[in-house]
């Protein structure tokens, strides 16, 4: 199937090549020449694992373009994948949306079926739908169909091609005809519904699943006051099927570029219509209160950070992406170098982005040890693979004050426990505490 899929984010881009790795002839449009030129040496412009290998693999089914026209103008399905971000007030921004459909209006020569998988409010397709044919240049019948994304960022290559769901919502049975065909080759289950059930279906799962984090980091909280242990409470409640053990992880909140942006999008949906939703409310308070909890802990330790020596060892808002939007880093760092801290920051792939942010401020280093080096506290905020298998003793060995305050529960407090180390996390009992 010809296909063309506009915006080549984390969405538009795994979306363009999973497809075109299925066999459909796949292009992918971009406004950004460096990029285009770029991906068209089959290089990736995001940190994504996997998919420079699966885009080189399928490249004799992905072209790349910044010329829309051409790549609209005989598609016989349009996907849209860019960016809704958050504006002032909550809401999501439409801007790059309706401008992509605005281009489709005047490019599209044949019959079509335009394909929304950016995240947007409920009632947005009608809109697109009607925006659209109001300007098609061309006498051809274009529906639109809304299909969310569930990928998550660092496993969106797997999530695509192994899919939980494919959610279509439709108005026309043979606009959801093209998309089951589009979607043929893919070992997943097809729902199919109206469109604005699909548009809530995105905005539903990621809400249900930002609550559910900030429901156990409560919990987690509590289980500091009462002396419970969150990792045995949550193994405990993840047995239940209704329950479920996946996203039980309590730590020092959510971050990225869709938890924080459709949760807050979400609840002013429902203050425009004069129907709070508190549930999403709470979470979000919740979540902003978490992110401050490290340096809270440290304050336990340290009246002010004047001249201290801290450590932190990741600064994206999660293992597997180079991406920092919504990491509990940018809320924390400022705070400590504001309080005229020395800060020491490693991440194997976030640093040169938080460098565009603290050029001079915050020392780089390219190992975990150089980074304990001298250090009076360490904040641990993003659980890369190597902070969890980092040999523990060296914190002992390396830092000045061995204090490790873990936002992400990366160690069992069995392995601190013939240590000198006070190791604070999340929701569990502090190990060492009467040595500070
Ligand atoms: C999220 C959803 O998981 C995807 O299903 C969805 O498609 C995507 O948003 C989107 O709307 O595009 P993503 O933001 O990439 O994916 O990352 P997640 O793995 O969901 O993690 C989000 C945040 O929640 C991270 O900061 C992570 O550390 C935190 N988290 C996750 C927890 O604190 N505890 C958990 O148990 C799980």
């Amino acid at each position: 199937m010809k296909i063309a899929v506009a915006g080549t984010g984390y969405v538009g881009l795994v979306t363009g090549v999973c497809l075109a790795s299925k066999g459909h002839d796949v292009t992918c449009v971009d406004i950004d020449e460096e990029k285009v030129e770029k991906m068209k040496k089959g290089i990736s412009p995001i940190y994504e694992p996997g998919l420079d290998e699966l885009m080189q693999q399928s490249m004799d089914h992905l072209q790349f373009t910044t010329d829309y026209g051409a790549a609209y103008k005989d598609a016989e399905a349009i996907f849209i994948g860019v960016g809704t971000p958050e504006k002032q007030d909550g809401s999501a921004n439409l801007a790059y949306v309706i401008k992509v459909v605005k281009q489709i209006a005047q490019s599209v020569e044949r019959d079509c079926v335009v394909v929304v998988k950016s995240t947007v409010p409920i009632g947005t397709n009608d809109k697109v739908e009607s925006y659209l044919r109001e300007r098609l240049v061309h006498d051809v019948k274009v529906d639109i169909a809304s299909n969310p994304e569930f990928l998550s960022q660092g496993t969106a290559v797997l999530d695509t091609l192994h899919a939980s769901r494919i959610v279509i919502g439709v108005e026309d049975e043979k606009a959801g005809e093209v998309l089951k065909n589009v979607y043929e080759k893919f070992d997943a289950p097809i729902i199919v519904t109206d469109r604005r059930s699909a548009e809530m279906i995105k905005y539903a799962s990621n809400d249900f699943l930002a609550l559910k984090i900030s429901y156990v980091n409560e919990i987690a909280n509590l289980c500091e006051i009462v002396g419970a242990d969150i990792e045995d409470v949550t193994k405990g409640m993840g047995y239940d099927a209704r329950i479920g053990k996946r996203f039980l992880n309590s730590g020092i909140g959510y971050g990225g570029s869709c938890f924080p942006k459709d949760t807050k999008a979400l609840s002013w949906l429902a203050s425009f219509n004069d129907n709070e939703i508190k549930t999403i409310r709470a979470a979000i308070d919740v979540n902003e209160n978490q992110k401050l909890k490290l340096v809270k802990k440290a304050k336990k330790y340290y009246e002010d950070f004047t001249d201290l020596n801290v450590a932190v060892l990741g600064l994206t808002f999660k293992p597997g992406t180079d991406d920092l939007r919504e990491a509990a880093s940018l809320v924390n760092v400022p705070i400590l170098l504001e309080d005229g801290a020395h800060v020491k920051a490693w991440d194997p792939v976030g640093a040169e982005n938080f460098k565009k942010l603290y050029p001079k401020k915050v020392d780089y280093c390219s190992s975990i040890e150089e980074t304990l080096k001298d250090a009076d506290i360490c904040f641990i905020f993003t659980e890369w693979d190597e902070v969890k298998k980092f040999d523990i003793k060296k914190y002992e060995q390396l830092m000045r004050k061995p204090i490790v305050l873990d936002g992400r529960n990366c160690y069992s407090l069995d392995a601190f426990a013939d240590t000198k180390i006070v190791y604070n996390s999340i929701g569990r009992k502090t190990v060492n505490s009467e040595l500070m």
